[in-house]
């Protein structure tokens, strides 16, 4: 029997009826989003990869959002060294899966649109239109290098970004044997069928920083990804009211999610002292120095504390929310977020596998009782 098809707004809501979405970020590569020396670190290997997926899937996860990531950062570790491509990870995982929306992260620079979009409509189909797309820009010059494609100026990149998910929104709209003429792309009779499942698109996603990235977020995506502030719910309230009023004056509504890493535990002394085992005291820090150099946050550049803040800000999570405590706290923390009118969050583990039942277990149905979330299952 097939699924009904979804529409847009169902895709948008990841096919639930939550208040606050949750997902998980990060597994399709090897260490996920803990620059750590500890053994139980995450493999990111395929086995791994669809146990969790099926796991999550039975406890009511919303979504998997997978890093596009080529070569790894070096160091003890080769952290994310081993990665998982993520359009062909959410296919396999979308085929294992039923209620999970699966993400891929691509770089529109590096794939060609035409291919892209149709890569994209085989995965909806297989996942009855559970498919996500992220669309990243690249800022990492060694992994272009390796492709033998050479990274634009910032500005450029998103310029470039808008032509190709142009041309993949028209590709997955009832257009046919068009031709697409920009400043990058010049494509003739261009045609892509089937469309993507259920008569609509898939539900795209964009993480963009600058002033460039968060203007093509609300132009072109149902989701934007930014940084909550590590001090302040009011300031990631203002972040998530900007993004929102700058959509507002488009016309158009988006959702606005984050990153964070979680460490919940039995009680808060545990969970702390994990945190600090796992992401201070056996932190790869040549990985994370490696990370460092490549982002030019170093001594030179910036004043002495504020580098050593974002030296142990990678090291815990790559920048993500650290989620630190007992049930109570974790889920006292995600419904601020909620409160500061955040979408969702998509979560990391150090090991997603051994760690997701007991957040499923303890923090969900709290969430649920706050009225955030459904109860799983319905
Ligand atoms: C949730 C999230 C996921 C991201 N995933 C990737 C990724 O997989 N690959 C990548 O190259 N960049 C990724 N990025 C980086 C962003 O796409 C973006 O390039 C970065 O935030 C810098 O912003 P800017 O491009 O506006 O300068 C991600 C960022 C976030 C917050």
């Amino acid at each position: 029997m097939h699924a009904p098809s979804p529409s847009l707004s169902s895709r948008r809501a990841m096919h639930g009826n939550n208040r606050l979405q949750i997902g998980l970020f990060g597994a399709n590569c090897s260490s996920g989003r803990a620059v750590t020396l500890v053994p139980e670190r995450w493999s990111g290997n395929w086995p791994d990869n669809k146990r969790l997926a099926i796991l999550a899937d039975d406890a009511g996860i919303d979504f998997m959002l997978p890093i596009g990531r080529w070569k790894g950062y070096g160091g003890d570790t080769d952290y994310q060294g081993t990665t998982l491509e993520t359009i062909t990870w959410a296919t396999g995982l979308l085929a294992a899966t039923k209620r999970l929306t699966v993400f891929g992260t691509v770089h529109a620079p590096i794939f060609n649109p035409v291919v892209a979009a149709k890569e994209m409509v085989t995965a909806d189909h297989i996942g009855e239109g559970r498919f996500g797309l992220n669309i990243v820009v690249g800022w990492n010059e060694g992994e272009f290098d390796m492709f033998g494609v050479a990274q634009r100026a910032h500005e450029d990149r998103y310029e470039y970004a808008q032509e190709w998910i142009d041309v993949i929104k028209m590709i997955w709209s009832d257009r046919e044997d068009f031709d697409f003429h920009g400043k990058y792309l010049h494509m003739s009779g261009i045609r892509g069928k089937p469309k993507p499942y259920g008569g609509t698109r898939p539900v795209i996603m964009n993480a963009g920083a600058s002033a460039t990235g968060q203007a093509f977020a609300v132009k072109n995506c149902d989701a934007f990804f930014l940084q909550a502030s590590r001090t302040s719910l009011e300031e990631t309230a203002a972040r998530v009211r900007k993004a929102q009023d700058a959509a507002r004056q488009q016309s158009r509504d988006i959702g606005c999610y984050t990153v964070g890493v979680v460490s919940c535990r039995p009680t808060q002394k545990a969970a702390e002292e994990y945190f600090q085992h796992c992401i201070v005291d056996c932190a790869d820090w040549s990985a994370v120095d490696s990370i460092l150099a490549m982002k030019n946050i170093s001594p030179q550049t910036l004043p002495m504390p504020e580098f050593l803040t974002q030296r142990s800000g990678y090291a815990q999570g790559m920048g993500g929310l650290p989620l630190v405590g007992d049930p109570d706290h974790v889920a006292a923390q995600l419904a601020d977020l909620s409160q500061a009118g955040l979408t969702g969050i998509a979560l990391s583990f150090v090991n997603y596998l051994d760690e997701l039942p007991y957040f499923c277990a303890e923090v969900m149905g709290r969430l649920e009782r706050r009225g955030l979330r459904a109860k799983s299952g319905a």
